[in-house]
């Protein structure tokens, strides 16, 4: 009789929940999440940690049947809306208390709708544009049941061997968290339980991006300072704007895996940051720390994550095996599920799911036309022009017949990247479509030549020499497929694959115009194809209207305004390489850098100058972090400070004069640098502390003003320890991180 009475009781009060409307700004989600939490036994409790990837297809009784029996909280990969609807009519109406599913999905860069890589995004440097795009992305994804994307990846990339700098923002914590900001409040909004917003999720946490050569889940071995002012930042923004989820790394940081580290998940994320979500694990991570030699066995593992913070198990199912026992053994706290549960009630309430958890299946809109435009408008502003000699572009639409020619000229899927899972390549617009759109079909003589970025056959290079002999201009098309780049994709050579440099060499030969677009999940080694080609675009993984954008730049109907968010090395074997490096006792320059064909012939062994360098490549990038070229120039005059010195207190303004010298009108995105000269430990030669992006008309001249504070100056000189150290800075305004008008300050 009691259970019966219990289970009625239960459900008067949850339809009360469920009938009490959440969004009436009812702010006591706390009330309503410790009352739901007071009705779990501790297998319901553990049961709202786990997280499956959905297996309905296979076996949908027996996934309902977990459900009903309240074995899980959460899955992934489930994106069919009427199975959505019907799995939580399970969960809700059949389960013994009712609580609805979060269903997760990987919405790294659009739903339906492809917008370009993250890494490509980043090249926009428009933080506007990222947000609409991620708004867009949570549109179309929650229109099919999906309430949480694991995204943003705020992981810093300094080694673009690592396939997964494609999802990620580049090599600046500053330039990540400001584009990783923006990407959660698109996803997110101001009301989470909207059916245009979704739950996001900061990952990977933390400093996957530092694995050792780039190869993939590999160790990371860094410092405390290091983590702090580097690794750690674009998370602690992230927790800051409020993103509801983080989820745990694959790696270890300096011995302990990322699902075990307790100083990371809880005394920082929490306890320091003051973080109100939940924290998933990544895929099997849990278990992988026997793997990492960390832990003896599964028990071990669930009891090391669950004690460390970890609230969520993605796929493995080490939470569900073990923590009720682990539990009624006394060897872990209830607590500690109960302020998991706690977490992962609360972000669902959060999205309204108690109230409603189901899907609209008719509302669904994808590939709307605002939503293309927003796709083609990011994919524009994230191409960026490496090298345009003598003015090559823009092309006439009156130029005569153009060959279009390579492997990425016109492949509907390549051309959208990794993580695109639920893409629709219908709509995708290639480079050739878009090209014979623009200057009509009979002006395009097209040769693929290649099959594949990969293709090692030569055998149909005559075409692309044909159809390069009968054009005025060339248009080749090379990169990467997306397989290329993306998890577990690491390449130890980063040149572009195959025979694509051997086919742009060739087509040389031809005495046209070569125009070179770089279709790629991460920098390539290009300097081989450099001397071939009059003109270098790089236009990373550009989405579903990449043709478009790439079109319009090439026949001069847009300016390009891309900047780089990652420096391109000269080779793999600079890497890591980026801008904000450390000086080192013997910092490399020219005067001393003697080239390694140069070496006379017994050169005696002090004579070639000893600094920081490599002797084939250098000690420089190919091209770095903030370049990229415009159709028309700019000029940076009058840096001007507020005053030569300011205390902890005051605001210095840097201001400086930017005129557009050229014919066409275009964007500019002036970045600020500083660099504390001396400090308790070596700081960096540059650190961009901000940057604008600002339209100059033709001949136009704007004055753009930044303000920096003494906050703005502070870094960690240990774990614990952030500072704010006086002395002199210097303090740069420019067009990129090597270029740019320099002044000084003391910080009194
Ligand atoms: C993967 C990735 C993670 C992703 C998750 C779910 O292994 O590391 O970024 O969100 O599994 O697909």
């Amino acid at each position: 009789m009691n259970k019966i009475y219990f289970l009625i009781v239960a459900i008067i009060f949850f339809n009360s929940c469920s009938t009490k409307k959440v969004d009436k700004a009812d702010s006591n989600i706390e009330t309503k999440v410790d009352s739901v939490l007071a009705m779990l036994s501790i297998d319901e409790k553990v049961g709202q940690m786990n997280q499956l990837s959905s297996f309905y297809n296979s076996d949908p009784d027996g996934l309902k049947a977990m459900i009903r029996e309240g074995k899980v909280g959460s899955l992934l990969n489930e994106v069919n809306p009427d199975v959505v609807n019907e799995l939580q009519r399970v969960a809700t109406k059949e389960s013994k208390h009712g609580i609805p599913l979060i269903i997760g999905r990987d919405v790294i860069h659009g739903f339906k709708t492809v917008f370009p890589i993250p890494l490509g995004q980043a090249a926009s440097w428009n933080p506007a544009l990222v947000e609409k795009s991620s708004h867009i992305a949570a549109i179309e994804a929650r229109s099919k049941g999906v309430t949480w994307t694991f995204s943003p990846m705020i992981d810093i990339a300094r080694d673009p061997r690592w396939g997964r700098v494609a999802e990620g923002y580049g090599e600046d914590p500053f330039l990540t968290s400001t584009l990783g900001n923006a990407a959660i409040k698109g996803y997110q909004g101001n009301n989470l339980s909207a059916n245009d917003r979704i739950a996001a999720c900061a990952k990977h946490f933390a400093a996957y991006g530092a694995a050792e050569a780039g190869r993939e889940y590999n160790t990371v071995i860094t410092s405390n300072q290091e983590l702090r002012n580097v690794y750690l930042k674009p998370f602690q923004s992230a927790s800051h704007t409020g993103a509801a989820t983080f989820m745990a790394a694959f790696n270890e940081i300096n011995g302990i895996p990322c699902s075990g580290n307790k100083k990371l998940l809880t005394d920082v994320l929490r306890n320091e940051w003051g973080f109100k979500g939940f924290v998933v694990s990544d895929w099997a991570s849990i278990p992988e720390m026997i793997n990492h030699g960390f832990a003896d066995n599964e028990t071990d593992c669930a009891l090391i994550a669950a004690n460390a913070g970890v609230d969520m198990e993605m796929s493995s199912h080490t939470y569900l095996d073990n923590l009720a026992n682990l539990i009624k053994q006394g060897k872990i706290s209830e607590t500690v599920v109960d302020n998991a549960v706690r977490n992962i009630l609360r972000v669902k309430f959060q999205l309204g799911l108690f109230s409603n958890p189901y899907v609209d299946t008719v509302k669904s809109s994808f590939a709307a036309d605002s939503s293309l435009i927003i796709a083609k408008e990011l994919a524009l502003e994230s191409l960026v022009l490496l090298k345009n000699e003598n003015n090559v572009l823009p092309l006439s639409t009156k130029i005569g017949k153009v060959a279009v020619i390579g492997p990425m000229s016109n492949d509907r899927y390549e051309q959208l990247g990794t993580w695109v899972f639920d893409c629709d390549t219908n709509t995708t617009v290639t480079p050739l479509s878009a090209i014979r759109a623009t200057i009509g079909n009979n002006k395009v003589i097209y040769a693929k030549t290649l099959a594949y970025s990969r293709d090692k056959n030569t055998g149909r290079f005559y075409q692309a020499i044909s159809a390069a002999r009968s054009a005025n201009a060339v248009l080749v098309f090379v990169g990467e497929e997306s397989i290329l780049s993306g998890e577990a994709h690491g390449r130890a050579h980063i040149d572009l694959p195959g025979v694509q440099a051997d086919l742009i060499k060739e087509l040389h030969k031809s005495g046209k115009p070569i125009i070179t677009v770089v279709m790629a999940g991460r920098p390539l080694a290009i300097s081989n194809i450099l001397p071939y080609s009059n003109a270098v675009i790089f236009a990373w993984h550009p989405g579903t209207m990449g043709g478009t954008a790439i079109a319009d730049v090439l026949f001069g109907k847009e300016n390009f305004s891309g900047k780089l968010p990652i420096s391109i090395p000269v080779s793999a074997g600079q890497c890591p390489i980026y801008y904000a490096k450390k000086n080192t006792g013997r910092p490399a320059d020219y005067n001393s850098w003697i080239p390694m064909d140069k070496i006379p012939v017994r050169a005696p062994q002090t004579s070639l100058g000893n600094a920081s360098q490599h002797l084939d490549d250098g000690f420089e990038p190919l091209f770095p972090f903030g370049f990229g070229m415009s159709y028309t120039t700019f000029e940076y005059s009058n840096i001007n400070l507020s005053s030569p010195s300011i205390s902890v207190k005051d605001t210095l303004v840097i201001s400086a004069t930017i005129t557009n010298t050229g014919k066409f009108d275009g964007y500019e995105t002036p970045q600020l640098y500083t660099h504390d000269v001396v400090g308790s430990i070596t700081r960096p030669v540059k650190e961009l502390k901000a940057f604008q992006k600002i339209k100059i008309k033709s001949g136009e001249s704007v004055n753009v003003t930044f303000k920096l504070t003494a906050s703005d100056l502070a870094f960690y000189k240990s774990w614990n320890e952030e500072v704010v150290e006086p002395g002199l800075f210097y303090v740069w305004i420019g067009p990129s991180s090597n270029q740019g008008l320099k002044a000084q300050f003391t910080l009194q």
